[in-house]
């Protein structure tokens, strides 16, 4: 077990090694298990948290609000149109000044193009852990408890079991790309064979989609790319329909939009989720566009995991931020 997380920064999903990954849920099931029990758990007493969002938040906000609180810290929730960084701030200058007054920097920044770098830039220019609350190609927080909800659902060896993660139809807007990006590169880690459908025009990164098949051979599983919703369900285990947009193919607004909508019918629905296993899994990190991208049937339903896929944040986040913020020392 690698326990030694202090001062370390999470940004893109596989800076934690596998095994630092199996010490994260061991210590967010403890945590779960305490909190169940009332134990106190302050593990990071006086310890401040600064939460930067450039974009808004339900669960991440409240979950890592409530997570550094119930660890005996503060959480700083800081939106950055209520900050100097619209006047000139740099990323540089929000690592060294930041850096020096809190004890982790946790930031959504979800623009594309813009977002990753800009968290790396603040990692790079300060002395505490820099913790993603979601960028434009990463969503490390909601992998971590998708793959603690998998376990808990499905077993620890999560060997053979089949993940599809499929793209389904939103009206609302063109959502990150960052939920499916982080799910095919982790996924491969811990045993699943990952199939990952959508219309041609919604690919990953390339250099995402290639990790996904470096990391599935390296670990003996597979990884596939369909485009038909359908044949992604069969004898699937987990279900992962949501919606992301066309980046790959446009990053226009407007033409993005016109593409989502040919594809009305790439909607997660009982009779496609009657084609996976029986006792499959639906997940979403919500929010969801209802009846759009998914059916109040198969949302609400018997198969539907999306509450305890939302609680297993906090219990994921705690454990990060216990094991990279506790000590005083910095050992960036
Ligand atoms: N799943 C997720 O990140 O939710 P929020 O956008 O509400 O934080």
């Amino acid at each position: 077990m690698q326990t030694f997380l202090h001062g370390r920064d999470l940004i893109g999903d596989l800076d934690f090694s596998k095994e630092e990954v199996e010490t994260v849920l061991d210590v967010a099931w403890d945590l779960k298990r305490k909190r169940a029990l009332n134990e106190p758990h302050a593990y990071l007493r006086d310890k401040v948290l600064a939460m930067l969002f450039f974009f808004s938040s339900t669960r991440t906000r409240g979950s890592f609000e409530a997570g550094i609180a119930q660890l005996g810290g503060h959480g700083a929730f800081i939106e950055s149109k209520t900050t100097q960084i619209s006047h000139g701030d740099t990323a540089k200058e929000i690592g060294e000044i930041y850096g020096r007054y809190f004890d982790g920097i946790a930031i959504r920044h979800c623009d594309w193009k813009i977002g990753n770098d800009y968290l790396n830039e603040v990692a790079r220019n300060c002395r505490i852990p820099v913790l993603n609350m979601q960028c434009d190609v990463y969503h490390p927080f909601q992998c971590l408890a998708d793959l603690m909800t998998i376990m808990e659902k499905k077993g620890r060896d999560l060997k053979k079991k089949k993940i599809v993660v499929s793209w389904a139809y939103a009206a609302s807007y063109l959502k990150p790309i960052s939920v499916p990006q982080s799910l095919v590169i982790q996924m491969p880690r811990f045993g699943m064979d990952v199939t990952l459908a959508y219309p041609k025009e919604f690919p990953l990164m390339p250099e995402i989609e290639q990790q996904a098949a470096d990391e599935a051979k390296k670990w003996g599983t597979s990884f596939e790319i369909v485009h038909d919703m359908d044949e992604g369900m069969k004898d699937a285990d987990v279900i992962y329909a949501k919606s992301w947009g066309p980046l790959m193919t446009t990053d226009d607004p407007v033409k993005g939009k016109a593409l989502q909508d040919s594809y009305t019918d790439w909607i997660m629905d009982q009779r496609r989720l009657e084609l996976a296993k029986s006792d499959a899994i639906y997940m979403h990190p919500l929010p969801a566009d209802r009846n759009i991208e998914v059916t109040d049937e198969v949302i609400d339903g018997p198969n539907s995991v999306v509450y305890d896929e939302a609680e297993n944040r906090l219990h994921a986040q705690k454990a990060v931020m216990a094991l990279t913020m506790s000590y005083a020392t910095i050992f960036k």
